[in-house]
């Protein structure tokens, strides 16, 4: 067995937390050899709902947990933490406006980025669940100077995932053959799915397509609105949004980050730009990446279609604007480069 590593889960008595803590407890994130101590924070209303996972992960006897414990203070929760899952979040209420959301959130990410920056292990990968998760992240990194800033991530790993199964579909193929899908963007309506990479067991996609009879039409009219627009689908069939999807994209992202993208496959996270792709330095965009011994990298060779690279440019707006908003009400922290 490894060394344990503390992992903190914020919103940790809400959906997606109770949905993550028994699979992170159990493994499936960072493996059968990797003990972990799980520190769960909530607002001091859900502390005791908190509480009660708590005691229902004791209950479940993991091998590999070693601790649990509750916080509602962000700079307790976060002590000593190698992965920080940012799952809570201020919903979207009745009547709110956009940047009415983006403040009450800036309110929680600012405040957990510094206590990040105050508390978290030197080497802490911290991954953005709640939303606008990428200007959430943006956010967090803005208020941990001595954090590096590719830490700061943000899950578009649930609309990778979703695109994966839509192209499986399709095609009639096992989604484990389907390789080389990106995500860019923005994790919003604005998000780029972009298929013109994907391998199906080694052959284009277009090509296996083609044999269905479907081409840019379905990609246009169906594809990229149904990955786009599904989160809408499932509050509309499910009566509630994707939980246990989340979770497990959540877990995915964390698990690739650490433990690697397959050769010649990579994965969709969004990252702080280094200005590739025409996407402003500094904002925390999708890109394709590769992972490797904990690391990973913007995959730079990635042709993009002209329709993918419009589509692209309006998500980068909407995530300019989102920064603006925020940096206009004061709320950007001291670091530098964003
Ligand atoms: P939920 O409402 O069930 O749980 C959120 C929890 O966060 C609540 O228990 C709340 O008390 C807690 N919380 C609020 N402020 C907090 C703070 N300052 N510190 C610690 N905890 C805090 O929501 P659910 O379904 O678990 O979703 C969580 C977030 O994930 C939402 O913002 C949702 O929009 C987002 N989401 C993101 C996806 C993505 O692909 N990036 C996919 C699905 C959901």
């Amino acid at each position: 067995l490894l060394p344990p590593v503390t992992v903190t889960v914020t919103g940790a008595a809400g959906q997606i937390g109770y949905a993550s803590l028994f699979r992170i407890a159990n493994g499936d994130m960072l493996g059968k050899n990797q003990p972990v101590r799980l520190r769960l924070l909530e607002i001091p209303q859900a502390r005791q709902a908190a509480e009660g996972t708590a005691m229902e992960l004791a209950d479940g006897a993991f091998p590999l947990l070693e601790s649990v414990d509750v916080f509602d203070d962000a700079a307790q929760a976060f002590d000593g933490t190698g992965f920080g899952l940012l799952i809570g979040s201020k919903p979207r209420q009745k009547g709110m406006e956009r940047g009415d959301l983006l403040e009450a959130n800036a309110g929680i990410f600012s405040v957990q980025g510094a206590a990040l920056n105050e508390a978290a292990a030197d080497d802490v990968r911290i991954v953005v669940v709640g939303n606008p998760a990428n200007t959430n992240a943006l956010i967090a990194s803005s208020h941990a100077p001595d954090i590096p800033s590719e830490r700061f991530t943000a899950m578009t790993r649930l609309d990778h995932n979703r695109a994966l199964a839509q192209i499986a579909h399709a095609t009639g193929s096992p989604v484990g053959d389907v390789e080389r899908m990106t995500i860019w963007g923005n994790h919003s309506a604005t998000q780029v799915p972009d298929l013109d990479q994907v391998t199906i067991a080694g052959r284009p996609v277009r090509d296996v397509l083609s044999e269905r009879g479907l081409g840019e039409e379905w990609v246009r009219t169906s594809f990229i609105p149904t990955v786009a627009q599904r989160g809408a689908e499932i509050i509309a069939v499910r009566g509630g949004s994707s939980v246990a999807s989340a979770a497990h994209a959540a877990l995915d992202h964390v698990h690739d980050w650490v433990l690697g993208t397959p050769d010649g496959d990579w994965t969709s996270m969004a990252v702080v730009s280094d200005g590739s792709y025409g996407v402003d330095e500094g904002l925390i965009s999708s890109f394709p990446v590769t992972c490797r011994s904990g690391e990973y990298e913007i995959n730079h060779g990635v042709d993009l279609s002209e329709d993918a690279r419009r589509r692209l440019e309006s998500s980068v707006s909407e995530l300019r604007e989102e920064r603006d908003t925020i940096r206009a009400k004061g709320l950007l922290g001291p670091k530098a480069g964003h």
